[in-house]
């Protein structure tokens, strides 16, 4: 086993740490809008086999990474679950809501996501066969909680006040849309395995929107199902969980989930992370994703800061949060040079 990145997710210390970015193909790169516009709109590029393998493989040209993230979106499962999708330039996701039982029952079932996501695994199978030998490919789905956020409102919210208002109002209901999205993920990411991917992260980009026995109920204990059914079906799968913004949340998350890695995000220093995190596994993170548009000797000191704290224990290099948009490309290769270079 010869990828850095496996051989972290494995609990290796290793002296230089596997690096990725999260959005790593994204609208900072010319190459990328370039595609972008081929394509047509997001969408379009997202179910297109071909240019979606075209960026998921840009960063990895450009920049050698050590993993390379399926280009692909959290949102497209609602889509096969029988939601409305499309994008707002400039403004971001909608999508038709669920907030009744009937609503609810309009949702196809878990099995049936299949056909519509059929683009999707074909991009991972080109992927399995494209890709650099020594690079790693991360499959991915959004968390339970988190597409339901966007499934209750109807588009991304600052508070994830319409689903706390749903689960406040009518818990049964929000509690069966948890579930089918829990079973509508073990079968998406269960396939995306089955066409090669060979690490699956979670995203749970409003995990610390749920405070109490909330974060365990809807956070953690979804993740955890997700996890362990994963884990029958492909024995040795790494799994990579980002409960973002969990803060002391954190602390224990890889244990009670069974993730190999936990993804931290930058409101926590990577020391306190380093300490109370790392103790029981891989971590990955945790740049400021800032630091890609500012640049400069900040960004080398911080690199040197999140390189230092985790080296002591298993640590894939990450930002905190998704590259932006007004990134300059030449902030990541100093950030790579950094990490690589001391
Ligand atoms: O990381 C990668 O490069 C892989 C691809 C990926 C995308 N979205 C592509 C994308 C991944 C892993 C995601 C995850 C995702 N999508 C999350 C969880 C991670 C996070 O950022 O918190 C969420 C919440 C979404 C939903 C989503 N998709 C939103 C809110 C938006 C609009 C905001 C924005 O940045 O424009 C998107 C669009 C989106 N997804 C883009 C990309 C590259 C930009 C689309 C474009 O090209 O216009």
């Amino acid at each position: 086993m010869t990828k850095l990145l496996l051989r972290a997710l494995a609990g290796e210390t290793l002296d230089v740490p596997p690096i990725w970015m999260m959005r790593q193909a994204g609208r900072y790169l010319p190459e990328y809008r370039a595609t972008r516009a081929q394509a047509g709109d997001f969408l379009s590029l997202c179910f297109n086999p071909e240019l979606a393998t075209e960026v998921t493989l840009q960063p990895i040209r450009r920049y050698g990474f050590d993993a390379a993230i399926l280009f692909a979106d959290i949102l497209l499962l609602p889509q096969a679950l029988g939601a409305d999708l499309w994008f707002v330039t400039g403004e971001g996701p909608r999508l038709s809501t669920v907030t009744t039982q009937d609503d609810f029952d309009k949702l196809k079932q878990a099995g049936e996501i299949h056909d519509h996501l059929a683009p999707i695994y074909e991009t991972v199978r080109r992927l399995s066969r494209e890709l650099p030998a020594e690079t790693a490919l991360i499959g991915f789905a959004g968390a339970p909680w988190t597409v339901a956020t966007y499934m209750i409102a109807g588009k991304g919210t600052k508070d994830q006040g319409p689903a706390h208002a749903l689960k406040a109002e009518n818990r049964p209901l929000f509690e069966a849309l948890i579930d089918r999205l829990t079973e509508a993920t073990i079968d998406y990411l269960s396939k995306q395995v089955e066409a090669g991917a060979e690490v699956v992260k979670l995203f749970d980009s409003w995990a610390g929107s749920l405070k109490g026995e909330d974060f365990n109920r809807y956070a953690l204990a979804p993740t955890q199902r997700i996890i362990s059914e994963l884990k029958t079906r492909h024995p040795g799968l790494p799994i990579i969980a980002f409960p973002r913004e969990a803060g002391a949340g954190y602390i224990g998350f890889g244990k009670a989930t069974g993730a190999d890695c936990v993804a931290i995000d930058n409101s926590v220093s990577p020391r306190w992370a380093a300490e109370n995190v790392q103790k029981d596994g891989c971590v990955q993170g945790n740049l400021a994703p800032g630091h890609m548009v500012t640049g400069g000797q900040a960004l080398v000191d911080a690199t040197r800061e999140v390189v230092a704290a985790f080296k002591n224990g298993p640590h894939i290099f990450n930002l905190g949060h998704g590259i932006t948009p007004d990134a300059d490309p030449e902030n990541v290769q100093l950030m790579i040079d950094t990490v690589r270079g001391g």
